[in-house]
């Protein structure tokens, strides 16, 4: 293990296994950094509850034992019970040394679960927009960090490819020549074909009969050329998405698409089920599953509608019975949800009808990994020119521009073709970056400036921070593989500072994952390259005279370069050799 915090908290629970006599996995010694040594640990307190003796007694039997002195020079009880741990240079070293030789940079593997994460999910002949930024970024960091910890990983894009709109759009279609129809989607107004069909459906009723009867042909999936037409809309617009997702580098592609109308055909089966279970109930003419906890305004409680009084299905059939099918014919254990928050409801009220099912049980268990909202600086959803919301590729588009800009200001001397993917690196990075790094649950404000500054918490920064390291190894002509076996020397205060902080990266990565939130990397990066640069400022690396020192300097440069790749990899964003 590659974390002081991991290996002290284990030593520290043999040693107060040993005084207490319980079994040493059920005792949690909770051990953080700490500003007053490197770490503290307060899981005497606890402990000393549950065996009723004082925790300040436990805590010194504990520290008695011995068993830390080897990585500790300095082990104090303060307070109520509190372990104040100072790493001796010789532990630390030997963790850092295991970090750059151990996979995955020493970050522990998880017990493999198989995962699904279901992520951007943007509707056919419509366009992707600001909220698609955010699940789809957040999605696609969550699903890199997953398959890094060792889960399988499967990703699911549930696009909305079904229900009563499809009427109108057939309809518009057959009028325009049916399947041989030149469909083309205008990257720059994906929507339009959209809004045309619409039009037509407000402004003549026997357009509207057409689309009525067009639905109802479609939920019957037996008419050829309906199927044909319908698959063509599906397949044009899954070409526009991966135009954007294309851009955007995130990892979806046509395979991960399993929309709304994969599962109709299960519906009627699953339907079935509820009823054998006796949960479905009917209310106004419509069937529904009443879902304890769950009430209206009035304070009544609230059905979750799963047939319309009409017959026909909806988002919550569709929803539930991708959760059967997620847990019964993927074996999925853990099902992450990333969708914006005012779904919440919807989905606590899905989990809920799965779970009383019988089928949502544990070890099965799913998240709404949810998020707040980009805004623009009237504090309202960001918009485009024409008031809609910003339609993705847009940012995008301006995002990998703003990148051109500061390349071509910055790097002029690099060969074009670099400076080209460059751009893309900087630009994009920046726009992931300032959605991942602000609290998912919270709206943020969409500027600029700030995400492309070359100072601050942004990619950017860290980016240049990775540049800088690779740029020392340029120059002085050394493999950066060849400072790997080097056992670093830890003497200054602000080389113990920075192999502290690049020994926490397997928690940071476990801590983002069990909170699903990935701006808790991102500060763990931006106080790494801090660091780093605490370091560089005060400690020479090429200047240095002595070369062992020198030797070991690099080697905290390299670990410090490699840690920040890797993270930044694991939120989808370049790390770029020359910057
Ligand atoms: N297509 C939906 C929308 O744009 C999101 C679907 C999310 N996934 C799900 N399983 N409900 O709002």
């Amino acid at each position: 293990m590659a974390d002081p915090l991991s290996t002290i908290a284990a030593t520290l629970r043999d040693a107060f296994a040993s005084v207490t006599g319980l079994a040493a996995d059920t005792i949690d010694p909770v051990v953080r950094p700490s500003d007053r040594a490197d770490a503290q640990a307060n899981g005497a307190l606890a402990l000393a509850k549950q065996v009723g003796r004082s925790p300040r007694e436990l805590a010194e039997a504990a520290v008695a034992t011995g068993l830390l002195d080897g990585a500790c020079s300095l082990v104090e009880v303060a307070g109520p019970g509190f372990i104040n741990l100072t790493f001796t240079p010789q532990f630390l070293a030997e963790q850092l040394v295991e970090a750059a030789t151990l996979p995955n940079l020493g970050v522990r593997a998880a017990t493999r679960e198989i995962v699904v994460v279901d992520y951007s999910a943007p509707n056919v002949a419509k366009e992707m927009h600001v909220g698609h930024l955010r699940t789809t970024v957040i999605g696609d960091a969550l699903v890199r960090m997953l398959e890094f910890v060792g889960h399988t990983v499967v990703r699911e894009n549930h696009i909305g490819d079904w229900g009563t709109p499809f009427g109108m759009l057939i309809e518009h279609m057959v009028d325009l020549g049916g399947v041989d129809a030149d469909l083309t989607i205008d990257l720059s107004d994906p929507s339009a074909f959209y809004r045309q069909a619409r039009a037509k459906f407000d402004a003549s009723e026997e357009f509207k009969d057409r689309a009525r009867r067009r639905v109802t042909l479609l939920q019957s999936r037996t008419d050829a050329p309906t199927m044909l037409i319908w698959q063509k809309l599906v397949d044009k617009s899954a070409d526009y998405f991966d135009v954007v997702y294309g851009k955007l580098g995130v990892l979806l592609r046509r395979d991960d698409i399993v929309g709304e109308s994969y599962y109709q055909p299960m519906m009627p089966a699953m339907l079935e089920r509820l009823d054998q279970a006796g949960l479905l109930a009917e209310s106004e003419g419509a069937k529904v599953v009443w879902v304890p906890g769950f009430t209206n305004r009035e304070g009544e409680p609230l059905p979750l509608i799963v047939q319309a009084r009409t017959g026909g299905f909806n988002y919550a059939t569709s929803d539930i019975t991708c959760v059967l099918d997620r847990v019964e014919r993927l074996h999925a254990t853990l099902l992450v949800y990333c969708i914006g928050t005012p779904q919440s409801q919807h989905l606590q009220m899905v989990f809920k009808a799965a779970e009383m099912l019988g089928v949502l049980v544990p070890p099965a268990r799913a998240v709404h990994v949810n998020n707040g909202n980009v805004l623009g600086d009237d504090r309202k959803i960001l918009k485009s020119r024409s008031g809609e919301p910003a339609m993705l590729l847009d940012l995008v588009d301006a995002a990998i521009e703003r990148g051109r800009a500061i390349v071509a200001e910055r790097s002029p001397e690099l060969p074009a073709d670099e400076q080209a993917r460059l751009a893309d690196s900087i630009g994009i990075g920046s726009l992931k970056y300032a959605e991942l790094s602000s609290d998912r649950i919270k709206d943020y404000v969409f500027d600029w400036d700030r995400m492309l500054a070359f100072d601050g918490n942004t990619a950017p920064y860290l980016q240049y921070a990775h540049a800088r390291i690779c740029s020392i190894f340029r120059r002085a002509g050394v493999e950066r593989a060849s400072v790997r076996q080097v056992v670093p020397v830890i003497g200054e205060p602000q080389e113990r500072a920075l192999a502290l902080q690049l020994l926490q990266f397997d928690s940071a990565v476990h801590d983002t994952l069990d909170k699903f939130s990935p701006h808790r990397l991102c500060t763990y990066l931006f106080d790494l390259a801090q660091a780093f640069t605490a370091f560089y400022e005060a400690c020479p690396v090429l200047k240095e005279g002595h070369e062992a020192t020198r030797d070991s300097r690099l080697a905290l440069c390299d670990l410090t370069a490699r840690t920040l790749e890797q993270g930044l990899a694991l939120l989808g964003i370049d790390a770029p050799e020359r910057m």
